[in-house]
């Protein structure tokens, strides 16, 4: 008997350090996207940086019992990952409701233990911060105009029990002036490429805060 043919129904996933991240072709997503066309702050896919942010912190990870706050986390991909590989407690923020339905498809589609909350990060008091000790984001300062909210945010950060902010972009204009100001504050930026599932460089500014 012959072997049967394998499978070549398109899978509408990209599989990468065992994490699906949805693609805009997903007969699921693309339901969402009739029904949620605006997004108002470009939370419309999984943006690259994010690959890379993960590559990052499987090399960088958490420490056990960190509690995380992902800010501007889109359709949740660094929170999918850092839930299902590390089993921190780990909080979502994105300030656009229409994300919602993409981060809860793609938790769900990868079991993940995540939740979404529709918040303005750079509105995050000292209080609420306390309760973190790793911030992580991904292409989260992206319109001139965020350099000094998010700056202020992390400066606001680095006065609590916070340890590490990390955030990850692919290098736009708006980013490498929140590095010149976090440079000051003991902050430092790398470049890391990843070349699977393709092959892309970005930028990872990590400001430790380890008293
Ligand atoms: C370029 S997308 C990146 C999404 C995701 N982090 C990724 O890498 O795939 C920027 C995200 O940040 C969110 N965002 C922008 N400003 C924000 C703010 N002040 N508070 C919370 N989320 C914000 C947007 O709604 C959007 O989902």
């Amino acid at each position: 008997m012959k072997n049967p043919k394998p499978s070549s129904k398109p899978k509408h996933y990209t599989e990468f350090l065992g994490v699906k991240a949805l693609s805009s072709a997903h007969p699921e997503v693309k339901k969402l996207k009739y029904k949620n066309p605006n997004h108002s702050a470009h939370g419309n896919k999984n943006w690259r940086s994010s690959f890379v942010l993960m590559d990052y912190l499987k090399d960088n990870p958490p420490a056990f019992n960190d509690k995380v706050l992902e800010i501007g986390c889109g359709w949740g991909l660094i929170s999918i990952f850092m839930s299902t590989y590390f089993a921190n407690d780990i909080h979502s923020a994105d300030i656009d409701p229409s994300v919602r339905p993409f981060f809860s498809l793609q938790s769900n589609i990868n079991n993940a233990n995540t939740r979404i909350c529709i918040r303005d990060f750079t509105k995050f008091k000292i209080e609420e911060l306390s309760k973190y000790s790793l911030i992580v984001g991904s292409d989260i300062c992206f319109w001139d105009e965020m350099t000094l909210p998010v700056l202020k945010f992390i400066k606001r950060s680095l006065k609590t029990h916070v340890k590490r902010i990390v955030i990850a972009d692919p290098g736009r204009p708006p980013f490498w002036n929140l590095v010149d100001e976090c440079h000051k504050l003991g902050g430092e930026v790398f470049s890391r490429r990843i070349y699977k599932p393709w092959k892309t460089e970005k930028h990872i500014l990590v400001i430790n805060n380890e008293k």
